[in-house]
């Protein structure tokens, strides 16, 4: 099978290449537009696979997307490609509408046109909103009403929305997959697991946003990329699987966690202030895909942390690489007077 990957240069998508071309015999096509948050470097370890393709593509370019399709004629089409980083949309929302709403427009039509046979939209948890902290019995199932808080989580519900809309009106062939809070390697050094491994790492304050009793739902990479793969070749069409491993945990405990790995003091956490909007908790009901389709996830947090923050300490290059420059600009403007 002939599959296009959608920002296949960032830290889900790139971890979602590696994990088809060692499972299966695919012809594995990556786009990606390289953005800050892009990183070839990401893919290095699969350049020279014979099954491996690259291409630099924006999602948003009509033309370039039609003729790519028309030139591959893919099976099925995975979609990562997105602006990713909550904060960042607090900042500036409008590149979030354009590349993950009309992106995935231009996605889904050249998909209609050139006959390919399964679209699959990664979304994300963020869409149902969030839970109160006092209620540990509530759920997202995929039955929650969407419910967003961020421009972020509204510019992805609405490309949830469009997806479903394409299905019911044109009979696209169609999944969803709405996961939890993800970790591993390859994640950019702006959400919270890296950026805390990396500022512990340096003895650099560990900004906790308000009181660090925001929780969230943790699932490795390796398991999210599992799940979309049995979605794509099992899942049913015009159906939405919730993703997630039963395993919340308040960001503080994360924190706390992460520099006893690092053997750093707790004197290195600075409680600043919130982010605006600050959904409290995530949690994810995860019994459709175990039932339907039969998926578990391979990791337990206290596993998959400590091999993560391994993997960062091992990859000091790669870190330094993307923390210097636009990085410390963005750092900066972000934590600066904070
Ligand atoms: P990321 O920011 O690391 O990667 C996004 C990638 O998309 C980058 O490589 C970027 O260059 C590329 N991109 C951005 N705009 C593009 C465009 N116009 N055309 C082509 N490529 C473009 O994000 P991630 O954390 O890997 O998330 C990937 C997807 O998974 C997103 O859709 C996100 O909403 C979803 N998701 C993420 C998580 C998580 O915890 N990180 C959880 C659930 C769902
Ligand atoms: O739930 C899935 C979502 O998880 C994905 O859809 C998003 O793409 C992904 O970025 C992530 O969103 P979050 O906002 O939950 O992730 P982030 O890593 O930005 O923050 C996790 C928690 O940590 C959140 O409660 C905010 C807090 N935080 C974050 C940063 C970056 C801090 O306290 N300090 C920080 O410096």
């Amino acid at each position: 099978m002939k599959i296009l990957v959608t920002g296949a240069a960032g830290f889900i998508g790139s971890n979602f290449v590696y994990y088809l071309l060692e499972k299966h015999e695919d012809e594995v096509w990556a786009l990606d537009l390289l953005t800050y948050a892009g990183n070839l470097k990401n893919l290095d370890g699969c350049k020279d696979n014979p099954h491996f393709h690259f291409v630099k593509a924006d999602i948003c370019d009509r033309e370039n997307i039609n003729k790519l399709f028309a030139e591959e004629r893919f099976d099925i089409v995975v979609n990562f490609a997105a602006e990713s980083h909550v904060d960042r949309s607090i900042e500036n929302p409008g590149i979030f509408l354009k590349t993950n709403i009309l992106g995935t427009q231009v996605l889904m039509d050249a998909c209609l046109k050139y006959g390919v046979s399964r679209y699959h939209q990664v979304s994300t948890d963020e869409v149902y909103g969030d839970l109160p902290l006092d209620r540990k019995d509530l759920y997202f199932t995929e039955s929650t009403p969407l419910h967003t808080s961020s421009p972020y989580s509204a510019s992805k519900a609405s490309a949830d929305l469009l997806v479903m809309a394409y299905h019911r009106t044109y009979n696209l062939n169609m999944t969803i997959s709405r996961c939890s809070n993800n970790y591993g390697p390859y994640q950019f050094p702006e959400k919270l697991i890296p950026l805390m491994i990396h500022n512990a790492q340096n003895n650099i304050p560990l900004p906790v946003y308000g009181q660090g009793l925001n929780v969230r739902d943790w699932l490795h990479v390796y398991d999210h990329c599992s799940a979309i793969d049995l979605i794509i070749r099992h899942g049913q069409n015009g159906e939405v699987y919730n993703v997630g491993g039963h395993n919340e945990k308040a960001n503080i405990e994360v924190v706390k966690t992460i520099l006893k790995i690092l053997d750093k003091p707790q004197s290195l956490i600075t409680y600043v202030t919130d982010r605006k909007g600050h959904d409290l908790r995530y949690a994810i009901d995860p019994s459709k895909i175990q039932k339907e389709l039969g998926w578990k996830p391979k990791y337990h947090f206290e596993e998959g942390i400590k091999e993560t923050v391994d993997w960062y300490l091992n990859h000091q290059e790669w870190l330094d690489s993307i923390t210097s420059g636009a990085y410390m600009e963005y750092y900066q403007r972000m934590y600066g007077n904070r």
